[in-house]
């Protein structure tokens, strides 16, 4: 053969891999409102940056005729390119050959491309769009799956994972973006569950459509598996874009620091008023929160779920921080177990990658009732303050209002290796509120005599001065001033050096 024929024939060969499962199947993706693999990967990374590796790898099997079939790169398009300019590492299931099922060979494409990016420090965007296991292939799809997970573990903390779900996730499928850092989903296109509709009638009589059963609403409201709900695919890719811009690449760099022109001395005027004196009447701490970071930007995490909790990136003179709070604005502010386990993930999330804590505290305790004790409040409640005494970020914790009993000590307390505890003049750190206190005190005593118990319970606790006398509180500070105090906490932090003792690994209750 001539060179320019072998040239011709390699060109023949890698615009045949491009088109996937054919013009007709990607026609039918994008009736489905559906881009394919490499139209998404295009969209996530910098304009020409993919680099496409095992686009010729095609399947061994030999059962149920698929002997006969055979598509270059097998259903997954796999690569590296740059996002912002930073190294990422990406796979896409394309939906369009063999409805982008798992087999034995794309598995391994899979992991190659996990275990560069593990060894080179960056973070893998996993684009989901598959009908799970390949049935033809037997256990080998299975073995596939397995070795995906096990490279989804051994990354973690290491290097950032995220998940795009962008169409199907069905089966064991679901568990490899549920072993990862962030999944992100699309309204009405997208779903995951273990066992979909048909297995749930059979087993347990429900009638349920994949929707209700696994749709991005369920997930982000209901379920907390999913982290981001998007209106389209654009959205998710971009928004990935974004969410990276506030992480490092691995977990022995810094989050990336950016320009500001935010003054750092800008004093907030508003948040004299946003806290209101009355601890019964409740307010949005978003309010507090987005004032105080770079541009007043919040780039919350699961915002829908567990709303009681708050949790989301910001930055604070151009650095990447961590924001946990209460939310007064949604039962009080009180913890439960979802919101128990939404603040501890984000904790160590935030923990494995360097990435400080600034906590904003209004919280009247754990949720009483038995459907929480016969849950597990007390299992889950221990995982908030597992995290914030595992951590050794710096922390920053600001109390702007109650502060009361266990959800004091587990919201970043002094004494869970907090370096600089804040509270502002409406603070109030206490056992309990004053007519809880009273009620349990003077139980049996009139009402005049409890009037008067309250005026004194609130007159001697529920302010910040006696926990600054003691100096669990190092400063009480003025609303206005949050963002120069936060930001001067941060960077005195900044070279914290915290070690805990060498072990193979805690024990979290899980
Ligand atoms: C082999 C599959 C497949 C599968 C879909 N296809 N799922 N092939 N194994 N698991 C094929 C279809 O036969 C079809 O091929 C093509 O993909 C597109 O599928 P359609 O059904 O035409 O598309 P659509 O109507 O959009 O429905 C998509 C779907 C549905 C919802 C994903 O196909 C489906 O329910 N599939 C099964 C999902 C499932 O139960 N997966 C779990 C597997 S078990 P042709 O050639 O006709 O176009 C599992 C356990 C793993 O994952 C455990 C690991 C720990």
């Amino acid at each position: 053969m001539e060179r320019e024929d072998l040239y011709k024939k390699f060109e023949e060969k890698n615009k045949a891999a491009e088109v996937g499962g054919g013009v007709d199947r990607i026609k039918k993706q994008h009736e489905a409102g559906k881009r394919t693999a490499r139209e998404r990967i295009e969209l996530l990374l910098d304009k020409d940056t993919f680099v496409e590796l095992d686009k010729f790898m095609v399947h061994h099997c030999v059962n149920f005729g698929m002997e006969k079939t055979h598509v270059p790169g097998d259903g997954v398009v796999s690569g590296y390119g740059k996002i912002d300019g930073r190294q990422v590492f990406v796979y896409a299931y394309d939906f369009t050959v063999y409805g982008g099922t798992l087999g034995g060979v794309n598995a391994k494409k899979i992991v190659k491309v996990q275990e560069l990016a593990l060894k080179n420090g960056a973070p893998v965007i996993a684009l989901n769009d598959s009908g799970g296991a390949r049935i033809q292939e037997g256990v080998e799809s299975l073995s596939g799956y397995a070795s995906i997970f096990y490279q989804n573990t051994i990354a973690s903390g290491v290097i950032p994972q995220i998940s795009a779900i962008l169409g199907p996730c069905a089966g064991g499928a679901c568990y490899s973006p549920a072993l990862t850092d962030f999944i992100f989903m699309v309204k009405e296109s997208s779903y995951m569950f273990v066992t979909g509709p048909d297995v749930v009638k059979t087993v347990t009589h429900e009638e349920v459509d994949k929707e209700e059963l696994g749709g991005a609403y369920t997930h982000s409201r209901k379920s907390g598996v999913t982290h981001f709900i998007c209106n389209t695919e654009e959205e998710v890719l971009m928004s990935i874009r974004e969410l990276l811009s506030f992480l490092p690449s691995n977990n022995m760099e810094d989050a990336p620091t950016t320009a500001v022109s935010d003054d750092r001395n800008r004093e907030i005027e508003e948040l004299q008023t946003v806290v209101p004196v009355d601890p019964n009447v409740p307010y949005d701490m978003k309010d507090v929160i987005e004032p105080v970071l770079d541009e007043h930007y919040f780039f919350e995490v699961m915002p829908h779920f567990a709303q009681n909790a708050i949790v989301g990136f910001g930055r604070l003179n151009g650095k990447s921080v961590g924001i946990v709070a209460n939310q007064p604005a949604f039962l009080a502010g009180v913890l439960d177990i979802d919101a128990s386990d939404k603040i501890a993930r984000f904790i160590r999330f935030c923990d494995c990658f360097n990435i400080p804590l600034v906590t904003f505290e209004d919280v009247p305790g754990f949720l009483p009732g038995t459907v929480q004790e016969h849950n597990g409040i007390i299992r889950h409640g221990a995982k908030i303050v597992y995290a914030y005494s595992e951590a050794t970020v710096p922390k920053v914790t600001l109390i702007t209002r109650k502060a009361y009993g266990g959800a004091y000590i587990v919201m970043s307390s002094k004494e869970t290796g907090c370096d600089i505890n804040l509270a502002y003049p409406t603070a109030e750190v206490a056992v309990m509120g004053a007519e809880g206190a009273v009620n349990i005190l003077f139980r049996k005593a009139d009402e005049v005599t409890k009037q008067n118990a309250i005026e004194t319970y609130r007159e001697n606790f529920a302010n910040p001065y006696r926990s600054a006398e003691l100096g669990y509180v190092d400063e009480i500070i003025q609303p206005k001033q949050t963002r120069i105090k936060l930001i001067q906490a941060l960077e005195m932090a900044r070279n914290k050096v915290k070690t805990h003792p060498p072990k193979k690994h805690g024990n979290i209750p899980l």
